[in-house]
């Protein structure tokens, strides 16, 4: 795994942000597998703003996204799609029609089989970027006794359902599942980019850099298994979770 540990978060998200750009300077007609979550925001802004001073072209980039909430049209504010629209493809040249959000609406099992089927579709992921959950999870695959390999629908823990009631009204309106890539599609990426900073992450954070072991109460470490995994955390973090 590869670690870079920076001086603080605005420094990952500009390293994160410029790895981005760095793989579509490369393969213009780059595919990128993309998160949600409060951690990739910062991420978004920089990238915005290299698209506006012309070091970053995403005319020919297409995109997947990780994962949506089941029950919420992609016009929810509190939608994936939503967030993704508000906090990046509005705001860069990309051909709306080659992004791809999972539909949170509709059948929920043929909804997933779309995403499985998008995140294979002309080639996997160049960069598949990652947030992590408090409990490790990614995507929304969550911490417990199996994980799936492919697209799914997954209900949320408890754990989850609180740290992302922060972004709705109330947290009984936090949905309760969701369409998810699975750990396949997550791993067949080149190169999976997981971003994280904040106390709440420690404990995942040291599962997944602290020992070669491998769980499923803590999705993340499956990243073990990927030779070009990295990860992105600031010195804070680091020092919380035991990372040298
Ligand atoms: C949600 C998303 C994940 C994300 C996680 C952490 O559950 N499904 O993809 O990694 O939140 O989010 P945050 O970055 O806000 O801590």
């Amino acid at each position: 795994m590869k670690v870079i540990i920076t001086d603080n978060y605005q420094e990952s998200c500009r390293i994160a942000a410029e790895m981005i750009r760095d793989v579509i300077a490369e393969k213009p007609n780059a595919k990128l597998g993309l998160a949600t979550g409060g951690t990739p925001v910062p991420i978004y802004k920089n990238l915005i703003k290299m698209n506006q001073q012309g070091e970053v072209d995403f005319a020919s980039v297409h995109t997947v996204n990780l994962d949506e909430y089941i029950g919420l049209e992609g016009s929810h504010p509190q939608s994936y799609r939503y967030f993704m629209d508000t906090n990046l493809f509005d705001h860069i040249n990309i051909n709306k029609a080659n992004t791809y959000v999972a539909k949170g609406t509709g059948n929920p099992a043929d909804n997933a089989a779309e995403l499985e089927q998008k995140v294979f579709e002309n080639g996997v992921p160049d960069l598949q970027l990652l947030g992590i959950g408090n409990n490790g999870h990614i995507a929304f695959n969550e911490a417990g006794n199996h994980l799936v390999a492919v697209s799914h629908i997954e209900t949320l823990t408890e754990s989850t359902i609180e740290a992302n009631a922060r972004f709705f009204d109330k947290k009984e309106d936090v949905p309760t599942t969701s369409i998810t890539m699975g750990m396949r599609g997550i791993l067949a990426a080149k190169m999976p980019l997981l971003v994280a900073t904040g106390a709440s992450k420690a404990e995942a954070i040291r599962g997944l850099l602290t020992n070669d072991e491998i769980t499923t109460q803590n999705p993340s470490t499956f990243l073990k298994l990927h030779p070009q995994a990295t990860v992105i955390i600031d010195k804070e973090l680091a020092q919380l979770a035991g990372v040298q």
